[in-house]
């Protein structure tokens, strides 16, 4: 028996961090159910290849560790005439290696783009979302926003801000007709693990750790549609998120440590 799938709410979308890994497969999925996406990056050549390849893909090339390249991703989603209906922010990176060792600059521009680009990216959607009492924001956090972790610091920081604002957003969305969701994926096979050298880290996790990036990109739309705060892909992570809410603090740093030092 042929099986009917629901379409998207939603039939415009504009994807953040779309040129590869969880933001390509955003697109591709949205692509394929009609919704018209405006894919942002810094690498054209990629973006235009999912343009060449998918209907209705509107290439947006933008650095959204720099102020014009966020003001550019706001303009867009601002536009009265092309209203946005789904905003995904997905662009993000880590670094990986001793809080004292890397280089400073690198982690300012992790914090500009995770937590600085992606709150100004949220404020400009829920601006025109809210008014119109229609529209869908989806923030791609990680599950290292629920507990500390050493050599991963600040990226686990910034996705701990991630979450947090999320989860605020969504109360304070409640009622307006907006839905606001927290993706929080575990290990994820991406450019994320070489962007952040941390190939040598992730490699210890045997198979069943990894999520299928196809899976992340369906659970985080699933959700979204239907208005959860939180979405955390796959079994395994749901039961560790579970029990990171109620280990000891010492307890959760003290585990994290080890299994970074590996
Ligand atoms: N993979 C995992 O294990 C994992 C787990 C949890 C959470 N996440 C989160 O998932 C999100 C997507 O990461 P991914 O795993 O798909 O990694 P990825 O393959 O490295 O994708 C990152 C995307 O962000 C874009 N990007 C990076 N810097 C940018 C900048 N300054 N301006 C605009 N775009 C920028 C990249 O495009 P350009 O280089 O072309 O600009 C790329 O499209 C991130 O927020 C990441 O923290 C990943």
């Amino acid at each position: 028996m042929a099986t009917t799938t629901t379409p998207f709410p939603f039939r415009t979308a504009l994807v953040t961090g779309a040129s590869s890994g969880i933001g390509e497969e955003l697109t591709r999925r949205l692509a394929a159910d009609g919704v018209s996406v405006a894919v942002v990056a810094r690498r054209t050549d990629l973006l235009e290849q999912l343009a060449t390849e998918l209907a209705g893909v509107e290439v947006i090339t933008a650095d959204l560790g720099a102020r014009r390249g966020q003001d550019d991703v706001v303009d867009r989603i601002t536009d009265p005439d092309r209203p946005i209906d789904l905003v995904v922010n997905n662009a993000g990176f880590g670094t990986s290696g001793a809080f004292v060792d890397l280089d400073a600059d690198r982690l300012a521009a992790e914090i500009e783009l995770n937590v600085a680009a992606l709150t100004r990216i949220s404020h400009a959607a829920l601006s025109v979302m809210v008014p119109r009492r229609r529209g869908w924001l989806l923030n791609v956090s990680s599950v290292a926003s629920f507990q500390p972790a050493p050599r991963l610091a600040v990226y686990a920081a910034t996705k701990a801000y991630v979450t947090s604002l999320t989860e605020s957003l969504h109360e304070e969305a409640r009622g307006s007709g907006v839905h606001v969701t927290a993706l929080c994926p575990g290990l994820t096979r991406t450019e994320f693990q070489s962007v952040s050298s941390s190939e040598h880290y992730a490699e210890q996790f045997p198979d069943f750790v990894w999520t299928a990036v196809e899976d992340v990109a369906a659970e985080g739309l699933k959700a979204v549609v239907k208005n959860r705060a939180l979405a955390v892909p796959g079994p395994a992570y749901k039961a560790f998120v579970g029990a990171a809410s109620v280990t000891p603090r010492w307890l959760l740093r003290a585990a994290s440590a080890r299994v970074q030092r590996r």
